[in-house]
């Protein structure tokens, strides 16, 4: 056996061992399913074995779930439903026999154990879990699209219930061992010393071998069906909420709904069915395909750095400083501290710099608050902080960002005074969001050393950050750059110098769309709402709002002034934008008065005037066409970006447009959505907009020959 391990001690008792060679964490492999069948068997029928235990020889972590990176090729292998619902299915029978096959199982889990993992440990009649702090377990499959396949819609709810299992299942929550034991989810907890013994402790006991729903009398804790108390709340409000969260857009978490309904009135093995006929369908759609794609497996590649050069030595930033101390500065100052980073944070005056730690130290006090730190910990963080007006502070920093104004003049000023003090090796990186990095590296002595680090707002929260790359900017630098944005432990994406870059210049089309939405008399109710039911987080007006329509206004000068306009198309909801700010007085959020009103204390909602400044048209468009513009707009938009070069690769411009700017995470991101749809659909959808709604729609010759021959972004995974 290659993933298993299979002892018998002196009381006749199995231990089965997984260890899955070559994976840092054990995920249920083919061979490792096929091997644990075997020994299932071996327990079920050699007379001499009285029962088993099942652990892990990876300390630490017992198993972390499905294999993920085989599951995303079902989809592209054009897997239909019945063969995904035989995939779940044969694994169900095995934990099946695993509970019935008349000998004791007790789980010795050492570790994190989630998705199938949780799944194989609750058909065993005993579970004790390690108590460590990094020990989580949980079903967490909804996350990708996927609900919990062996069992677990089904085992779960049976053990502690339909309304405490229910949010587990439909969120995906890893909970704490205590928790578990609180919960009835665990029978015991233990250290890393003690499970192995607990579990043979409890199998020397003469245990029963039957789960408590194999036994007749069996009820769910709490009852099942539409007649049980909780019914009301966990299957009527159930419903609902699932609804008013997905907008029909995931398609796990009302499956998930219905195999709980469903499969906790009938028999465990009927039960079992329905959830691998649910599962089936979920495998055999795109969007887990999408999600696992991009959210799992090439997010987790680009967390470790995947596409950073790899004849560059590892680096890690000791010093940093950080240049301008408003909003983006402080932000970057304080996750750099957080990771371990002494920090130098320069203004041009001490009182804004002392301003701007203060702010710092308020937001570790509210963290404080919430018992989610400890003052020996912020006193840590800030005394990592040094807040100066003085340039001579920075000798000796690796790093710089910059995040003074977005203007070039005062950009190119404190480069070179930067550059005075800092070790000829350092690397000097920009925040800039909109203007090309290699004119500003005109103002440096090293160009070579010079780079984009486009962090986003609030930089506490956001976890992308965009590096761009100048003519100049040497691998080194960029290697150096993805060393600092993996200390802070956020997402990369690397793409290339452009007016906007990438997810600014994506971004835009989505603001400006709806702008021009309402200029076309679309209902500023209907463009919201149908910007959320797509899945974005936020509409585009409230987006503006956000952003400040006087940072647009301020864009839309600069492209005026860099000869852009007609290449951003971003001029379509200009007449919206000098409106609002020059005549309405209106110019956003941060000014108390944007698309929205700002009551004090009170909730926010769309500005009344609106209606006179932007008379609705009599006849409104369907929901769906106002989705399409958003969705559409944006993937065009990238596909752009790709074919001029400002991304190389799909992965960059999925992950960015998901993280970074709030494309809606069951597309898989926006070239995701093009292949998704299929290239050929797309460029219809496309030319329909354009006939509709004007030549910003209109697809290149470039995509419109891609999708002629059937080219996808993605190749096909076999
Ligand atoms: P901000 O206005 O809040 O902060 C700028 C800071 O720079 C101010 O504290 C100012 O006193 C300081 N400063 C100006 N001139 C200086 C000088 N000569 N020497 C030292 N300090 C000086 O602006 P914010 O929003 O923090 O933006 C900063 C940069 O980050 C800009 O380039 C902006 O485009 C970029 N950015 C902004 C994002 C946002 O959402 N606000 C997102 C991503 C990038």
């Amino acid at each position: 056996m290659t993933t298993l391990k299979f002892d018998i001690d002196t009381h006749g008792i199995a231990v089965l061992s997984i260890d899955v060679p070559e994976r840092p964490m054990n995920v249920l492999t083919p061979e490792l399913t096929s091997e644990l069948k075997d020994a299932v068997e071996r327990i079920a029928t050699d007379a001499s074995i009285k029962g088993a235990i099942i652990t892990s020889g990876k300390p630490g972590s017992f198993v972390a779930g499905a294999d993920l990176k085989d599951l995303v090729t079902a989809f592209d292998k054009g897997i239909s439903a019945a063969e995904g619902a035989k995939f779940s299915y044969e694994l169900s029978m095995l934990f099946r026999r695993i509970e019935t096959c008349g000998k004791p199982f007790a789980a010795a889990i050492n570790g994190l154990a989630l998705g199938g993992g949780l799944e194989l440990c609750l058909a065993c009649h005993y579970r004790v879990l390690l108590d460590a702090p990094k020990v989580v377990v949980g079903l967490p499959e909804v996350q990708v699209g996927l609900l919990p396949g062996a069992g677990g819609t089904q085992r779960l709810p049976r053990l502690i219930g339909i309304m405490a299992a229910l949010p587990l299942l439909l969120q995906g929550k890893q909970i704490k061992p205590a928790e578990a034991l609180k919960l009835g989810i665990v029978h015991a907890l233990g250290t890393a010393e003690s499970v192995l013994s607990q579990a043979r402790e409890w199998l020397l006991g003469s245990p029963s071998a039957e789960q408590p729903w194999d036994n007749k009398k069996f009820k769910i804790p709490g009852g099942a069906g539409p007649m049980a108390a909780h019914a009301p709340q966990s299957f009527v409000a159930g419903n609902a909420l699932t609804s008013a969260s997905t907008h029909g857009n995931y398609p796990a978490p009302p499956a998930i709904m219905s195999c709980v309904y469903e499969g906790t009135q009938v028999p465990m093995d009927v039960g079992l069915r329905i959830e691998s006929k649910y599962f089936g369908k979920l495998l055999s759609g795109p969007v887990a395909r999408n999600l696992i794609r991009t959210m799992f497996v090439n997010k987790g590649a680009a967390d470790k750095l995947a596409m950073r050069p790899k004849n560059v030595e590892k680096s890690k930033v000791q010093k940093l400083g950080v240049l301008g101390a408003g909003m983006m500065g402080a932000g970057i100052a304080h996750v750099s501290a957080k990771a371990g980073i002494e920090v130098v944070l320069l203004d041009a005056t001490q009182e804004q710099v002392d301003k701007s730690k203060a702010g710092i130290a308020a937001l570790q006090a509210r963290d404080l608050k919430k018992g989610r730190t400890a003052q020996d910990k912020i006193d840590e963080i800030l005394n990592r902080i040094t807040a100066t007006d003085d340039y001579a502070k920075l000798e000796g920093c690796d790093l710089i960002v910059e995040a003074v104004f977005e203007k070039r003049e005062i950009k190119a000023d404190v480069t070179r005074k930067a550059e005075a003090v800092i070790p000829e090796s350092a690397v000097f990186g920009s925040n800039t969001s909109t203007l090309p990095i290699t004119g500003l590296a005109q103002a440096s002595k090293r160009p070579k050393q010079f780079i984009g680090i486009h962090f986003f707002s609030p930089v506490e929260k956001m976890p992308l950050v965009e590096i761009i790359v100048g003519e100049q900017t040497s691998e080194e630098t960029i290697a150096k750059t993805l060393d600092y944005v993996g200390q802070l432990k956020k997402t990369p994406i690397v793409v290339r110098d452009f007016p906007g870059f990438f997810t600014s210049r994506v971004f835009g089309t989505f603001t400006q769309e709806g702008l021009r939405m309402l200029l076309d008399g679309v209902q500023p109710a209907l463009i919201e709402n149908a910007a959320k039911l797509a899945g974005f987080p936020v509409g585009p007006l409230a987006v503006s709002d956000e952003v400040t329509l006087t940072l647009q206004q301020s864009i839309f000068k600069q492209q005026d002034a860099d000869g852009l306009a007609d290449k951003y198309r971003g001029l379509i909801g200009r007449p919206v934008v000098d409106k609002m700010v020059d005549e309405l007085k209106r110019p956003g959020k941060r000014f108390g008065a944007g698309f929205y009103e700002y009551p004090e204390g009170g909730q926010k909602h769309l500005w009344a005037g609106l209606k006179e400044a932007f008379p609705p048209a009599k006849q409104q468009p369907d929901v769906e066409e106002v989705k399409q513009r958003l969705l559409t707009i944006m993937a065009l938009e990238t596909a752009r970006c790709f074919e001029e070069g400002v991304v190389s690769n799909p992965i960059d411009a999925d992950i960015g447009s998901i993280l970074g700017i709030g494309f809606p995470p069951w597309t898989g991101g926006t070239l995701s959505y093009i292949d998704t749809l299929g290239p050929k659909a797309f460029v219809e959808q496309c030319q329909k907009l354009a006939t509709q709604h004007g030549p910003r729609f209109e697809p290149s010759e470039w995509l419109v020959a891609r999708a002629k021959a059937g080219e996808l972004f993605y190749a096909p995974q076999a």
